[in-house]
């Protein structure tokens, strides 16, 4: 047997366990075929890979439906109006992602899906991370892929004890000593599926894993510390301001710029975010409607909400304004407004994770 000692000598033990474990324990998931079946078509792992990006599995199960039930392929997305997509991805954040799939969905359907990762790598919305697990999932390449949850489990196999980010190559260079050649896209998501539901953050569930006699950090007895993780520097606050103007008939929303933090998104008009000024959309007697909180991975904001009646002729007519098409933190402004339900800045379908 092997013991947690020499795992980096004979590190091949670890894909033959773990794949048995993931033939009768993988997460059934709309985007993946059975364990050792062939792969979903690329168009699904693709767009399952893009919506996962700094989001959880429980937030994109519903998006990831939706889309493939609106555009079943790659091509039938490519036809799609841009600004239905975007109402389509309202509320999974992230938006450059969804102005990225657009792109990316006209570039394939132009010249095909590239098969590996370095081709991959070249489209639109597709990073390191993306183009391996692709590669790995679709098309059966033995690449490594590396998540949050991929770097717990490898931090424990092999107990590292330098802390994030340092040691991102390190557990990088040991998770691609476990690849297999054999089966590496089911290999991917056994890592994913072991980090996500027995080795996880806190209380490891150490007696159920399939890698137990092979972990060197539950060997000695600190799997649960581990990855460590170096102090992070306290987050910004920026402040800004949002004007909600509305009437019976209309309400004023406008498309913002392309580039930038919910780019390309629907919402209701606001200053900069950094301090930068700018005129409200008209004079009018502005109310207090109180702050909105929201955090960005970089940052948090603070938004004064101000609000006022919307003269007449202006903005979009009630019938054309959806605010389920609106990004997760115009929806909680619109609701602390009182357009919605929900004083807690919470609409009923706001669906959890990150915004
Ligand atoms: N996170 C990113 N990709 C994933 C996948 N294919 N399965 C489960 N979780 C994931």
């Amino acid at each position: 047997m092997t013991t947690p000692a020499n795992l980096r000598d004979d590190p091949g033990v670890i894909a033959p366990l773990l794949l048995a474990w993931y033939d009768r324990h993988a997460r059934d998931l709309p985007w993946r075929a059975p364990p050792g079946t062939p792969a979903m078509d690329p168009y699904r792992v693709w767009l399952s890979e893009i919506m996962l990006q700094q989001t959880t599995v429980a937030a994109v199960r519903s998006y990831f439906d939706r889309f493939t039930a609106l555009w079943p392929d790659v091509q039938a997305l490519a036809a799609a109006p841009e600004a239905q997509v975007m109402a389509e991805w309202a509320g999974l954040g992230y938006y450059a992602r969804a102005r990225n799939l657009i792109a990316c969905a006209r570039e394939v359907v132009a010249t095909g899906f590239p098969d590996t990762r370095e081709g991959l790598a070249r489209l639109p919305g597709i990073g390191p991370y993306t183009s391996a697990a692709i590669a790995a999932i679709a098309f059966d390449r033995a690449e490594t892929v590396v998540d949050g949850n991929v770097e717990r489990v490898v931090a424990r196999l092999f107990s590292v004890d330098t802390p994030l980010p340092a040691a991102k190559r390190e557990l990088t260079a040991l998770a691609a000593t476990l690849t297999p050649a054999q089966r590496p896209g089911d290999f991917a998501q056994a890592m994913m599926d072991l980090g996500a539901t027995i080795c996880t953050p806190r209380s490891p569930a150490c007696g159920i894993c399939p890698l137990i006699e092979q972990c060197a950090a539950r060997a000695q007895g600190i799997a649960a510390d581990l990855p460590r993780r170096a102090p992070k520097p306290a987050k910004p606050v920026r402040h800004g301001v949002v004007w909600v103007a509305s009437s019976p008939q209309a309400v004023l929303v406008e498309r913002r710029p392309a580039s930038g933090l919910l780019g390309g998104t629907l919402g209701f008009p606001t200053t900069g975010w950094d301090g930068s000024d700018l005129p409200a959309p008209f004079a009018a007697d502005w109310q207090d409607g109180g702050e909105v909180r929201h955090v960005f991975t970089h940052f948090d904001l603070r938004l004064r909400i101000l609000t006022a009646p919307l003269p007449d002729g202006r903005g979009t007519p009630r019938r054309d304004f959806d605010p389920q098409a609106l990004p997760g933190l115009m929806r909680k402004v619109w609701a602390l407004a009182g357009g919605g339900t929900g004083r807690d800045g919470r609409l009923p379908n706001t669906p959890p994770g990150k915004y």
